[in-house]
């Protein structure tokens, strides 16, 4: 028979697969009985990239969502309260334990997802993004409690004039510099940060990747693709509070592991929400109704190549576990 613990702590561990910006893994789990935190780690902030914090909280957004999934797979019921103590704001959530219900297969599908789910950077081929595919993803974005904009043909030309300018910006600022260059490096015993291997060489493309070893060399090509069956959608709200934004990074999750589970290949974008000015633009783009929080790349990849992995942290350095 399972505890609640070991319940609690195989969903922290599914958490490690979560994507985050930078890949900096900003969260931690404290599990006590049949109660488990989720906090915000602020020392793995981007100071110059990430200021607000808002690419922070939705990163542990998603990981509270791959905790939440995996708890629903394994047929173990939890309640989670977000933002459970007003004086303290990097306590995000608090999971806890209330007893079994029958496994939830659909929740399966989404772990098996997360453990093969990996960002693509390379381009995507002429196979499109159906409607119906679309549809599908949005009505997962709306259960999380956030939204979902599907960026139309004729926004396109904006969309890539954001992240041009967007990356422009970063490129010119030496702070934004240090710290990629810092994430771009990292010791293999960290277990974190992006990769030069994972990352993709500078191309032409209807949106600009970030270009994240601009002084060095990237490990993939981005391929024959031009992106031209690519779907671009952009995950909005109505604030940037950070209740709206931990929500949007769970829904977030629940886009990219629906989309990994249905063959899709998937990115997020970011660096068009870090600049103000691009920002601005992606704001025109919802018709000025919601806060843009990340854009995200789908399609199908034009090669089979295999994507090498991210890292990720080891459990004991994410998860503590107290006697009780
Ligand atoms: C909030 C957020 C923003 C991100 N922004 C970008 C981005 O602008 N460009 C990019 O290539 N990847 C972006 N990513 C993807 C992360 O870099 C990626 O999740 C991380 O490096 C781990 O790799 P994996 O997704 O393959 O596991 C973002 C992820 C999150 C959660």
């Amino acid at each position: 028979m399972t505890t609640p613990a070991e319940a609690l702590a195989a969903a922290a561990r599914t958490s490690l697969h979560a994507p985050s910006v930078f890949n900096t893994q900003p969260w931690r789990w404290r599990i006590a009985g049949d109660t488990m935190t989720l906090r915000a780690d602020r020392s793995r902030a981007l100071a110059a990239t990430d200021p607000d914090g808002r690419l922070l909280l939705l990163s542990c957004g998603a990981a509270l969502h791959h905790a939440r999934v995996a708890l629903a797979a394994a047929g173990h019921q939890a309640a989670v309260e977000r933002l459970p103590e007003p004086g303290d704001p990097d306590l995000l959530a608090r999971i806890t334990f209330t007893g079994e219900k029958p496994a939830d297969a659909r929740a399966a599908g989404l772990v098996a997802a997360a453990a093969v789910r990996r960002t693509d950077r390379r381009a995507y081929g002429d196979r499109p993004v159906t409607e119906e595919q679309l549809t599908g993803l949005r009505r997962v974005v709306e259960a999380e409690g956030a939204y979902l904009h599907t960026v139309r043909p004729d926004q396109m030309p904006m969309l890539g004039i954001s992240a041009e300018l967007a990356g422009e910006a970063e490129r010119l600022d030496p702070a934004y510099r240090e710290e990629l260059e810092r994430w771009t490096a990292r010791p293999a015993h960290t277990g974190d940060g992006v990769p030069p291997s994972t990352a993709v060489r500078p191309a032409l493309r209807r949106v600009p990747v970030r270009d994240f070893v601009p002084d060095g060399q990237a490990g993939l090509d981005a391929g024959d693709g031009y992106d031209a069956g690519a779907a671009y959608v952009i995950v909005f709200g109505l604030s940037d509070r950070p209740a709206d934004l931990l929500r949007a990074g769970e829904a977030l999750s629940a886009l990219l592991l629906t989309a990994t589970a249905d063959g899709l290949a998937t990115a997020p974008l970011s660096d068009a929400v870090e600049v103000e000015w691009p920002r601005q633009l992606l704001r025109g783009l919802l018709a000025g109704i919601g806060e843009p929080y990340v854009a995200v790349r789908l399609g199908y990849p034009e090669t089979a190549a295999p994507l090498p992995a991210a890292p990720r942290r080891e459990p004991a350095d994410v998860i503590e576990i107290v006697a009780r």
